[in-house]
């Protein structure tokens, strides 16, 4: 019910919206990924979708379910990721980049089950980097309205403020990283030109609230 009488703000505008960890290969049992348990991402699609936007959450493996009413659609790679958003964006007014994209992948990745050999050697990985999905998204021309999101250990502020203007974004959210994983439970701050506003320790679905109110205003018409 509360969901249902959350302001409209969001009507009749597409979001995009990414979520969850990437997943990269090592081999056809083994990856290497980033602790996202996607609850921000999800939240942040179904705060969308409730204030009246046509939602699309592009998702890395999570264990939860789709919110009501909002289109996804799941990937496993930072490379997967990348292609479906860059298919997606062109058409969307928001892009809210919450997903944990891995920054690298495994470039001597195997096609069989890497067994273990009797001389007791580990296989040697060797790496190379993923695409930026949120810069190239924001570097596009007449693309969506970009806000990122920055889980940081240390300097939250400093990390998140040098992050938003590096990847030429007018909004990024920032949290601690030791808080956020796996909670339920999220304080947030949110950058822009302007400057920073701190928001309470709210639940994510309220935080997410509360961003999808700070950002509406912000779009063009
Ligand atoms: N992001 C992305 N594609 C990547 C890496 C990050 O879209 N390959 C997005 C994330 O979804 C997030 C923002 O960029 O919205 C910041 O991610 P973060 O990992 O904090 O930034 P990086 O530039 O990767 O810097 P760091 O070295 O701190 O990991
Ligand atoms: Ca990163």
């Amino acid at each position: 019910l509360v969901a249902f009488f959350q302001p409209k703000v969001l009507s009749g505008k597409r979001v995009l919206v990414t979520a969850g960890p990437t997943s990269e290969p090592i081999d056809p049992v083994r990856v290497i990924t980033n602790r996202s348990s996607g609850k921000m991402g999800y939240a942040v699609a179904q705060a969308a979708r409730e204030a009246g936007a046509h939602v699309v959450l592009v998702s890395g493996p999570t264990a939860l379910p789709t919110p009501y009413g909002v289109a996804r659609i799941n990937v496993d790679s930072a490379r997967q990721m990348h292609a479906a958003v860059m298919a997606e964006a062109r058409g969307a007014d928001v892009f809210i980049s919450v997903a944990a994209v891995a920054d690298w992948h495994v470039v001597n990745a195997s096609d069989n089950k890497l067994k273990k050999n009797a001389a007791g050697s580990a296989p040697q990985l060797t790496f190379a980097p993923n695409p930026d999905i949120l810069a190239d998204v924001a570097r596009m021309t007449a693309g969506p309205w970009c806000v990122g999101f920055a889980a940081e250990t240390e300097n939250l502020l400093e990390y998140a403020e040098a992050k938003r203007r590096r990847k030429g974004v007018p909004m990024l959210v920032g949290n601690l990283a030791q808080q956020a994983m796996n909670a339920d439970l999220t304080e947030l701050v949110m950058l822009d030109d302007a400057g920073h506003r701190q928001l309470p320790e709210l639940s994510k679905i309220d935080a997410a609230r509360q961003l999808i109110r700070a950002i509406a205003p912000r779009l063009p018409d």
